[in-house]
């Protein structure tokens, strides 16, 4: 049976400031998919938060773009506003950057992760989710996954594994894309990886048979909306073990905490923390970046889970370090390489300040 798993996220106000998720939201979210749960248009969902992104996990048989279940996901963030609205919830509606629905949500502000395969025998699926930075947050993960045989036994010991797997990656400055196979183009992906605010990886399929193996979400709001309107806050999607890496060779890479854009007002660089859902609440200096991870058995669509997949002991070394990289960057204060090179400033609130110094600039005599 084809399935399609569709996360769309957004962030429709924040509890309080922008560190956490007020109850009501979840709430509302719940009662809207359960209404289409029960109309049959989701087969199930499951809602979540990750800081004050709110995450919608569906699945149903529509495929990937359907525009009925973009609506249901936009409707609901709108409903969701509301309530944000209403209790007076910091940045209601931040997100939901056009008045009117127009057949996809994509462009509109909400971030979405797709796919469609047919269920396999057992199909082990981790949903992550990140707060406080961008979706060139996974290139770093997913090259180690997909890429790096001392990441990934599979690569080496798994013959459905053995032969590969195809990135395909966005320029998301120019809107190109481009798909190189990997172990031969290795160091060509790693010329694009390398420079994840500017290219991201769009999906990855397994080469032998083309399967689909993981899909981010790519949408930059700051290219979207031309200003500084909140970090993307990316999702993931990806399938594992049997001829896939396994469970523990994708959760791997998350053991280094590896620096990524985002953190406090968006400007600054931080270590990408992972966490049980419990303390998906990035409060130190708005921050640290943070990343959760849902594992779930697919069961015809329906979705058997969730697995907090970062409670465990094993990751406390990784949030420890952390801890450590965040004291280290936060003595830099307003110094690069802790805020961003000014190119990434330009989207945020900084060029309005230094237009106000303009005028006190003279030619150097
Ligand atoms: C980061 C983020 C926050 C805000 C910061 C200032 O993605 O959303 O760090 O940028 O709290 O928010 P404002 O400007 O709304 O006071
Ligand atoms: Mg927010
Ligand atoms: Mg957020």
């Amino acid at each position: 049976m084809k399935i399609t798993i569709s996360v769309i996220k957004a962030d429709v106000g924040g509890y309080v400031g922008h560190s956490a998720m007020h109850p009501a939201l979840i709430e509302k979210a719940k009662e809207n998919l359960e209404a289409a749960k029960n109309k049959g248009q989701l087969i199930d969902f499951w809602v979540m938060n990750c800081g004050d992104d709110l995450d919608l996990i569906m699945t149903h048989k529509g495929g990937v773009g359907e525009k009925g279940i973009h609506r249901l996901a936009w409707d609901t963030f709108m409903e969701c506003t509301q309530v944000a609205k209403k209790l007076k919830l910091y940045g209601a509606g931040q997100d939901m950057l056009s008045d009117a629905f127009s057949g996809t949500i994509k462009g509109l502000g909400p971030g979405v992760a797709e796919m469609e395969f047919e269920e396999r025998k057992s199909e082990p699926v981790l949903i992550f989710m990140a707060d406080k930075t961008s979706p060139g947050a996974w290139n770093l993960p997913l090259f180690k996954i997909f890429g790096d045989p001392f990441n990934t036994a599979g690569l080496v010991i798994d013959p459905h594994m053995h032969g590969g797997f195809k990135f395909r990656i966005l320029d998301i400055l120019e809107g190109k894309q481009v798909t190189l196979s990997c172990p031969e183009e290795l160091y060509d992906i790693l010329v694009f990886l390398g420079a994840p605010s500017r290219y991201v990886i769009e999906a990855i399929y397994r080469k032998s048979d083309g399967e689909i193996a993981a899909v981010p979400s790519t949408q930059k709001l700051s290219l979207i909306a031309g200003r500084y309107v909140g970090k993307d806050d990316p999702v993931l999607i990806v399938r594992a073990q049997s001829g896939f890496p396994a469970v523990g060779e994708v959760l791997e890479p998350f053991a280094f905490p590896h620096l990524v854009e985002g953190w406090m007002r968006g400007s600054h660089h931080g270590p990408l923390m992972p966490v049980p859902f419990k303390n998906a609440t990035p409060s130190r200096f708005d921050g640290p970046p943070r990343v959760v991870a849902a594992g779930f058995q697919l069961n015809n669509g329906k979705l058997e889970g969730p697995r907090d997949m970062f409670d465990d002991p094993s990751f406390d070394r990784a949030r420890e370090r952390a801890n450590d990289i965040a004291d280290y960057l936060r003595r830099h204060g307003p110094f690069e390489p802790h805020r961003l090179p000014l190119e990434a400033m330009e989207y945020t609130t900084l060029p309005e300040v230094r237009k106000k110094l303009e005028g006190r600039f003279e030619e150097v005599k």
